[in-house]
């Protein structure tokens, strides 16, 4: 990662000097994830404004597997079309970096905005997940599991709060079946896939279920540490004991929530994968069509 620190270090260089990659001119940093630091950039060709997130090339096992996710992210979001799906617009290579370029998101994460309002209203929380739902049914309807649903990967837009699905870098295509290996972030992973079973779907809409508690209560519904926020790396298995432990109880219960949107929640958050409620159940669910 050095290399790419400080490459993003050079922030605030004179234009002249300013770093170009292909025709874009990059400019301050907009977030940094797992693998990768994204920019702000111009396009030299028409001056419109785009994301750029770099991942680099990288000798070694660590740097084959991020190169790997970020050609998965490019491919799966080739084919994407939908308004609450970044759009890719292209994929510049030189001797050290992948850069996909992307739509320009002006706004901030989930997780920025629960930051400062520690939780959101019911009708709030519905209107967020509704469009993370349509996201996620269109993905399924395409046979690609995200994977990677949390805070973090979402982003709403200003000033029309547009909600955008962000990161396919962990996605899976279910054409080959099956996907296999563990990925994601603890909190948010099924717990089929933190035992390291084959999974699909149903992965995301788990999650889907532990953002929505997440956004009308501040909290993960199954943190090892009680009341703590869930941007801590806890480990697989500290959560699945805690899902285990948990397993009887009504996560629904005293949560701010009407009898629709308690149900919902459940329908997520069913420890069966073949029970959970689909995506297209979910766009069609009372909560989010009344
Ligand atoms: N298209 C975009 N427009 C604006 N900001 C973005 C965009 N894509 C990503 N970001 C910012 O960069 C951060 C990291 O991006 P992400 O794709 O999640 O990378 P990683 O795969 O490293 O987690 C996001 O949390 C967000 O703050
Ligand atoms: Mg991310």
């Amino acid at each position: 990662m050095a290399a790419l620190e400080r490459l993003f270090q050079e922030a605030y260089r004179p234009v002249d000097q300013r770093k170009r990659v292909g025709s874009y001119i990059l400019g301050r940093i907009l977030g940094q994830g797992r693998s990768s630091y994204v920019r702000k950039a111009v396009d030299t060709r028409n001056e419109q404004q785009v994301a750029i997130k770099a991942i680099a090339k990288m000798a070694g096992r660590k740097g084959r597997q991020l190169e790997r996710q970020c050609l998965q992210e490019v491919k799966t979001l080739l084919d994407l079309r939908h308004e609450n799906i970044v759009t890719l617009r292209e994929v510049v290579e030189t001797d050290h970096f992948l850069y996909v370029v992307m739509e320009l998101i002006q706004g901030r994460t989930l997780r920025s905005l629960l930051k400062d309002k520690f939780f959101l209203s019911e009708s709030e929380a519905r209107s967020v997940v509704q469009r993370v739902t349509g996201a996620v049914h269109y993905l399924h309807s395409k046979d690609i599991v995200h994977r990677d649903l949390k805070p973090e990967n979402v982003m709403l837009s200003d000033p029309n709060g547009q909600v955008k699905v962000i990161d396919l870098g962990l996605s899976g295509s279910m054409a080959g079946g099956e996907l296999g290996g563990q990925c994601g972030s603890p909190v948010y992973m099924a717990p089929e896939l933190l035992r390291g079973q084959p999974h699909g779907p149903p992965v995301d809409m788990w999650s889907l279920g532990v953002v929505l508690h997440e956004l009308v209560t501040g909290h993960v519904p199954f943190c090892p540490e009680r009341g703590r926020r869930s941007s801590r790396n806890y480990s697989v298995a500290a959560v699945y004991s805690t899902i285990v432990k948990t397993a009887c109880r009504d996560v629904s219960q005293g949560l701010c929530l009407s009898s629709n949107g308690a149900a919902f929640l459940r329908e997520l958050l069913r420890l069966e994968a073949n029970q959970r409620m689909t995506s297209p159940q979910a766009i069609t669910h009372d909560w989010l069509t009344s």
